[in-house]
């Protein structure tokens, strides 16, 4: 199996694992277990998840305790996705080959089920502790990355300088900030969270963070490529979001053959970080190199 045929059977299997801890359609809770699972489950990249586990396999991980978390950093990516796409911030109409969770199901429910996703992450992460309390401090701690890394300090954090600058023409630096914040912070937080749940130490954990944070960056960078490069077939989301939104990008900033090059340079340089530590994934490898040329 060469790891394109991999990578399709890991996204399998993270889709499995979201089906299976989706709440139950039933009663008043009905309509917004049915909109959850419509944003949740209409694919994605399942990036993140992805990387948890690759992170928790290469530190020696073997237990079920990820799943939770893994289903818990997709909740959070696609309540952040609901949100960003809300006619108060992005305002955009299709996300992931569909009609966006507002459109479908009204404004009043697409702000209540991103709520209901980010709770949900919690309640689903928390389960951990019933299927091994003895690893109770790791998860304790992979509980406070989660929560840090999605809050002020992380997601939401660069979320509101993007929308607070919507429209006015902004520093490297704030660009810097908010990729940081508002993409980083949760790639950081899945690695990081595979890390720990694995018993990776601190000094670890701390160089998975710094390679994580290179991989979030490259990657919005990316983000504001294809936003004028692609298509919306092809993403499955509006091209031109940015620039219907008046948004500062990387690319507006840098031009793209910079942008290009700078998303090649800063993948290569958390490939090297990734290569120097004791522990090796194959597959992980491969999976960053690809994201340097992602079309979608
Ligand atoms: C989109 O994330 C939002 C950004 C942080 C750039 P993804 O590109 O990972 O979206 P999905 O999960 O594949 O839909
Ligand atoms: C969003 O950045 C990052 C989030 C935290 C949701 P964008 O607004 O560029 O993401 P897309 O292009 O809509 O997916
Ligand atoms: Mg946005
Ligand atoms: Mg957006
Ligand atoms: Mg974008």
């Amino acid at each position: 199996m060469n790891y394109e045929q991999k990578r399709i059977e890991k996204v399998n299997e993270i889709e499995e694992i979201l089906q299976n801890y989706l709440p139950d359609t039933a009663g008043y809770q009905t309509l917004i277990a049915e909109a959850m699972a419509y944003s949740l489950m209409a694919g994605g990249k399942r990036l993140r998840p992805m990387l948890m586990n690759e992170t928790y396999q290469m530190f020696g991980g073997n237990s079920e305790i990820i799943r939770p978390f893994m289903a818990a950093i997709e909740m959070i990516h696609t309540y952040s996705l609901v949100h960003d796409d809300l006619p108060a911030m992005d305002n955009d109409d299709y996300r992931r080959g569909r009609k966006t969770t507002h459109v479908v199901y009204g404004e009043d429910m697409g702000i209540l089920t991103g709520d209901a996703l980010l709770n949900y992450a919690f309640e689903t992460a928390a389960s951990a502790f019933d299927m091994e309390p003895e690893k109770g401090r790791a998860i304790g701690r992979a509980i406070q990355i989660l929560s840090k890394k999605a809050g002020i300090y992380g997601m939401i954090g660069g979320q509101v300088v993007d929308v607070k600058e919507t429209g006015h023409k902004i520093s490297p630096d704030t660009l810097h900030f908010i990729f940081e914040l508002k993409t980083g912070a949760l790639i950081e937080s899945s690695m990081m969270i595979g890390a720990v749940l694995a018993g990776a130490d601190d000094s670890e954990v701390a160089v998975v963070e710094q390679i994580a944070h290179d991989i979030g960056f490259a990657f919005q960078i990316q983000d504001d490529i294809l936003d004028v490069t692609s298509s919306a077939d092809v993403l499955g989301k509006p091209t031109h979001s940015d620039e219907k939104n008046e948004k500062t990008t990387y690319v507006t900033l840098k031009g793209l053959t910079q942008a290009r090059e700078d998303v090649a340079h800063i993948s290569e340089k958390a490939i090297q970080k990734l290569d120097a530590l004791d522990v090796q994934n194959d597959y992980l490898k491969w999976l960053l190199q690809s994201l340097i040329h992602r079309e979608k």
